[in-house]
């Protein structure tokens, strides 16, 4: 069922009308596809994460910095969707290795907590800034996802099939992010690395894949340098055996 026009913060820029298509806000992207630009780069500031068609989307998507993200973010409805959104990701054996845990606004001063606890206990001699910045990372964004690569032990899937898809499937949560119209970004950081900050949110053999945050960017996204496509793309020329 349609829901009523909605123009997002992040829409601004374009004036491009969306339909609401359900309760949770996702924003329908056309499928119906114009040949995607080869020109990726050299974008200008309003034309990041364009949600008029997949092929505007696709090279124009951007993550924004947590730092920079306010509220609106989205509702516990809208994370729900833009989960179960990313659970359509390749998996090999059908494990779903991977999950993610909400940290709630009111959450995040104990989270805050469990950084600076296990940062001092891993250098003692920890400083003020090292510390204030555990803190702030702990408290960016209206939405904050931990996600786990949580990889299943018996089975033949190889862990780094499982882990690939855990990476697969953080990207479909920031695409489906967008395609609600906020802006995410996907960050690790000392606290992903740590057993004690795991230990918060899971168990071993489970891993923090990075933190996901999710808002509205109170600023203009910019352009990151992207590679050479020479250097990514190249068309297997084999030598033939006489
Ligand atoms: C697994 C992973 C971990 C990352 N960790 C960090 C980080 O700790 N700090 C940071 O500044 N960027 C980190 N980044 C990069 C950010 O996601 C960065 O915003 C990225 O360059 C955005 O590029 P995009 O606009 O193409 O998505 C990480 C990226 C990945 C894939």
């Amino acid at each position: 069922m349609c829901g009523p026009v909605a123009l997002h913060p992040n829409e601004k820029k374009t004036q491009v009308k969306q339909i609401v298509s359900s309760e949770t806000g996702l924003l329908p992207i056309p499928l119906a596809i114009s040949p995607v630009s080869s020109k990726v780069t050299g974008m200008s500031n309003d034309q990041f994460n364009d949600l008029t068609s997949l092929a505007t989307y696709l090279p124009s998507r951007r993550s924004g910095r947590p730092r920079n993200m306010v509220a609106p973010g989205p509702s516990d409805a809208q994370i729900a969707e833009i989960v179960i959104l990313a659970m359509r990701t390749p998996d090999h054996g059908k494990l779903a290795p991977w999950r993610v845990a909400s940290v709630a606004t009111d959450q995040r001063a104990l989270l805050a907590r469990g950084f600076t606890e296990a940062y001092r206990k891993e250098k003692p001699d920890a400083g003020r800034l090292e510390l204030e910045g555990l803190e702030a990372m702990a408290h960016e964004a209206p939405t904050l996802l931990v996600l786990l690569s949580s990889p299943v032990a018996s089975t033949k899937i190889p862990l780094w099939e499982q882990e690939l898809s855990c990476g697969a499937f953080a990207m479909n949560i920031l695409h489906a992010t967008h395609a609600m119209g906020f802006v995410g970004g996907w960050i690790t950081g000392w606290p992903a690395y740590n057993d004690d900050v795991r230990d918060l949110f899971g168990s071993a053999p489970e891993k923090i894949a990075g933190f996901l945050y999710i808002g509205t960017s109170n600023a203009e996204l910019s352009e990151r340098p992207r590679p050479e496509l020479e250097n990514i793309l190249s068309f297997w020329t084999p030598v033939v055996p006489e």
